[in-house]
């Protein structure tokens, strides 16, 4: 388990078999995604402290501090920042 601070507003846990995108979801959170698979960048965020495993092959254009949540996990506690994402609409 590794902290994933998002935005610099909210920290969420890490778990060592879902990509970062996946934790996020886990989290309720809806970050933007499309292919899930390293190909489109719609994921791309920027990662400003910790480092991350890649778990698949990047095909998308990253700067070197940019990653691909979608095919990373956290290796160790994570800053993120430029997520896109809604927080789940509550169900009423
Ligand atoms: S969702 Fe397409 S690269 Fe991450």
């Amino acid at each position: 388990m590794a902290s994933v601070k998002i935005n610099n507003q909210v920290t969420i846990e890490s778990n060592a078999s879902d990509t970062l995108l996946e934790t996020m979801e886990k989290a309720g959170l809806e970050p933007e995604y499309n292919c899930r698979d390293g190909h489109c960048g719609a994921c791309r965020c920027k990662l400003k402290a910790g480092s991350v495993e890649y778990v698949g092959f990047a095909m998308a254009f990253t700067q070197p501090d940019e990653i691909l949540p979608c095919i990373c996990k956290a290796k160790t506690a994570l800053e993120i920042e430029e997520v896109h994402y809604q927080p789940k609409a509550k169900r009423a």
